[in-house]
């Protein structure tokens, strides 16, 4: 039977990449590798400042002068908005070869102590802004005839915990939409991958770790925390092996292959005993400050192995 694949393999055809995003963290370094690989670029994002910043970055690591690097502004969670900047941005550079859903946010807290409109945002921004995208872009990829289009879920897409019920729930909703959408999209010769990267070194967790509780960050320990870089290096590696899972590190490539084993076993020997020392100490009310601190300060050293090949 012949296998379901699109032809796409980036480091062999630089085309032009959209990415939402690509103002910092993960789409920025997968910007900056493919700059470097000879790429023409479109970073989607809110900030026009840190757009900026990264958009003339991005020129100085341009390999040749013709190479163009486009920087919108733009909320993903508006369909129409992205709608207007990506077709103006295919009008430029022509149909995207490759297509990453980067832009994201992450509300952690407990279900009883979130709002609705944290659950709320979290799928706009996460499932609707990667749904939108795909939207945008798929018309003129189908005429292409070519193309992959990367979804960045989270590890916690595959096994969910305490302090993640609106980010776990969006980025559940991801893999759903990228599961379904290969099936449909592998005859046009559009390849969908999905990552499930760990925490990383970027300034969402930076952000993340000052206020998700304490039993979060115990729990997310479990894996190392990557450079953004070292995650962007698995996604162009997972791109180049036509891969629909990609999962940045050795903890999260287990997952991938076991999660649906190894969830069970995690929440019951693990997980479950934990939350449950925790609530009889109290240590389920505090948050992680301290021991994101404490992460923060390792993390510098320890993102260093994430970058070993
Ligand atoms: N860092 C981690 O530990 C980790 C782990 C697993 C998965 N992830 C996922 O990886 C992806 C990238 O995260 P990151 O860590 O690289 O975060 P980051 O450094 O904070 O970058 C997030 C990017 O998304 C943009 N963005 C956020 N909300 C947006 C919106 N509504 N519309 C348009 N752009 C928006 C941001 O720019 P503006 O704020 O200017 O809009 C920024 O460019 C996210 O989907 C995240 O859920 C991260």
């Amino acid at each position: 039977m012949r296998r379901l694949r699109s032809d796409f393999a980036p480091s062999t055809a630089p085309g032009h990449a959209v990415i939402t995003g690509g103002s910092s963290g993960i789409g920025l370094a997968l910007a900056r590798r493919l700059t470097s690989a000879g790429w023409d670029l479109t970073i989607l994002a809110r900030d026009p400042t840190r757009l900026a910043a990264a958009n003339s970055e991005l020129m100085q690591l341009r390999r040749n002068p013709e190479q163009r690097i486009v920087s919108r502004s733009v909320d993903v969670a508006d369909d129409e908005a992205v709608a207007e900047v990506v077709a103006a941005a295919i009008a430029m550079l022509g149909p995207p070869a490759l297509v990453v859903a980067s832009a994201g946010m992450v509300p952690p807290g407990r279900f009883d102590e979130l709002p609705l409109e944290a659950f709320q945002r979290a799928m706009a921004v996460n499932y609707f802004g990667t749904l939108h995208l795909v939207r945008a872009v798929l018309p003129a990829m189908q005429q292409r005839g070519s193309g992959r289009i990367v979804m960045i879920a989270s590890g916690v897409a595959l096994v969910a915990f305490y302090g993640y019920t609106a980010y776990a729930s969006s980025k559940f909703a991801v893999r759903g939409l990228a599961e379904a959408l290969r099936s449909e999209l592998a005859p046009d010769g559009i390849g969908v991958s999905i990552v499930y990267p760990p925490d990383t070194d970027t300034p969402m967790l930076s952000a993340e770790l000052t206020s998700r509780p304490a039993i979060t960050s115990r729990l997310a320990g479990g894996a190392r925390i990557l450079s953004a870089d070292a995650v962007a290096a698995a996604i162009l590696r997972g791109i180049a092996r036509r891969r629909f899972a990609i999962t940045p590190g050795w903890e999260m490539a287990g997952l991938g292959r076991f999660h649906s084993l190894v969830g069970p076993v995690l929440h019951r020997w693990w997980f479950d005993p934990l939350i449950a020392r925790a609530r009889r100490t109290g240590e389920d009310r505090r948050d992680g400050r301290w021991l994101g601190a404490a992460r923060s300060f390792a993390k510098r050293y320890i993102a260093r192995w994430g970058a070993l090949p």
